[in-house]
This record gives C-alpha cells, structure tokens and sequence, in this order.
C-alpha cells in the first residue's frame, strides 16, 4: 500500500539523496492522474490563475479562487502532500495570513506557501505556530512581476546572493519544511540547497536544488502559447486536443455508409 506523504517524508527524502518530484495541480482530475502517477509533492499554486483562469500574471487571483481550486484538488484524496498558494495580498499582515492559510487548510491544504523572505518572517512564524506547514518560495517572486517590471533571474550580483543565502536561513530557522528556489542562478541554488537541513525545490534554478517543482501545463504542453525557456514540454496536448476535435467535426459531416 502507497503511504500518505508527509512534510516529514519530504525532508527525510533530501536526507537520504532522493530528488523530489513536484507538480501543479489545480483540479480534481490533475490531481489523481498525478498523485496515480507517483509524484509526492502537489501545488495548487497561483499559477492557476495564468494557466487556467486567464489573468496576465497571479497577482490577480483572489483567496477564493484558490479554496475553490485547492478543494477540487483535495478532492482527489492523493497520497502525495497537497499544499496551495496564499495568493496576492492575502498575507500582508500576521492576522491575514494566519487566518488565510487556515481558509486554504479548511479547503484541504495540507501545507501553505507563500513568497519573500526576511519582510514575510512574522506571518511565516505565525503560520507555523498555528500548526500550519509551511513552504518558503525565494528568487524570483511572481507576485512582484508589476513593481519589478518582468521575471527577472535572481542572484546574479552579490548582495542578491547574499540576501537569498540569508532568507533562506531565516525561512529553515523559522520552520519552513521546504523552500521553492524560482529562477535562482544554478550556482547560488546549489549553494543554498547545500548550506540548508530541509530541502530546496527548484523550477529554472538548475539540477542542483533538492527536487524539482514545474507547472505540469507547461511540461505536458497545455498552455502552448507560452512555454518558460526552461521548460522542454515532454507532451503536447494542446495540439492534440485541437486536432481530435477536429477529426470528430469533420466526422460529423461525413455520414456513415451503409452496407
Ligand atoms: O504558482 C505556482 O505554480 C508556483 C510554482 C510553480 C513554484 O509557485
């Protein structure tokens, strides 16, 4: 029998060199195909709200757009370690986040995540001293695409190495079970993930980190009309649905023959 995956199991599994494969998930179906699938670590991250719900970029998704999402997910019942993202502004201050991340739970989270370092430490102690497992996210933070103008790679200069080593610490010190490394430079990543007990999960931070963490529509090919340049999708299901569903209209118009 497959055990439920725990935050334990996912630190125990960088003690003992096993990388950790992690996807997104936002729905019920993805979910169990990906929990089916063997992977350990699922994210109903804020990407949804590029992928799916057609914002420019995630600081448009609101807290109840993810317990929406995070309980379809829940709904699938995984074995793998489910978390979801606390969205834009909804952890500006240590009662929102608190009670926000205890909404994401009350909707089936098993564990939140939320981005920064140093400027989010009360609402991450706050997380963690309510019982609530938490996920760090460092290098480049989505959520601040409009004031940073862009998704810009992170730790290329040495007071941004420096700053990232030292959240990072922060993050572990505090209780964080796992960091998410976005668009870190390989070299910093590594770095990181060595100085750290609990692991890194990197996505287009190099092969260094401790696992791996992707937007599984950007692996599978289902959101074709952008792809991360780190990104080499292994399927390409857009372009599959799009030709079945084509073949089936121009079925249509074919009657069948009779004997
Ligand atoms: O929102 C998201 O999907 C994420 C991961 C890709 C790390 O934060």
């Amino acid at each position: 029998m497959i055990k439920k995956v725990s935050t334990g199991m996912i630190r125990a599994m960088k003690a003992c060199g096993e990388k950790i494969a992690a996807l997104t998930a936002y729905d019920y179906p993805m979910a169990k195909m990906l929990d089916e699938a063997g992977i350990p670590l699922l994210l109903v991250g804020d990407s949804v709200g590029m992928v799916v719900l057609g914002y420019p970029d995630t600081t448009h998704v609101t807290m109840a757009e993810m317990e929406h999402h995070v309980a379809a997910a829940a709904r699938a019942k995984p074995n793998a370690l489910l978390g979801g993202d606390l969205p834009f502004k909804s952890y500006e201050t240590v009662d929102a986040a608190v009670s926000n991340a205890k909404r994401l739970v009350a909707a089936g989270a098993e564990f939140v995540k939320a981005e920064g370092g140093r400027e989010v430490l009360p609402q991450v102690k706050a997380i963690i001293a309510a019982g609530i497992p938490f996920c760090g996210h460092l290098g480049m933070l989505p959520q601040h695409v409009l004031e940073e103008g862009g998704y810009h790679i992170k730790g290329k200069v040495e007071a941004e190495h420096q700053r990232l080593l030292d959240d990072a610490k922060l993050l572990a010190e505090a209780g964080a079970f796992a960091i998410v490394l976005e668009l870190v430079t390989p070299p910093v990543a590594r770095e990181i993930s060595q100085a750290l007990q609990i692991p890194t999960i990197g996505i287009g931070s190099g092969q260094d980190c401790d696992g791996q963490i992707l937007v599984t529509h950007d692996l599978v090919g289902g959101f074709p009309w952008f792809t991360p340049r780190f990104v080499k999708p292994r399927a390409h299901i857009a372009g599959n649905i799009k030709s079945v569903v084509g073949e089936w209209k121009n079925a249509l118009q074919t009657p069948p023959t009779t004997a």
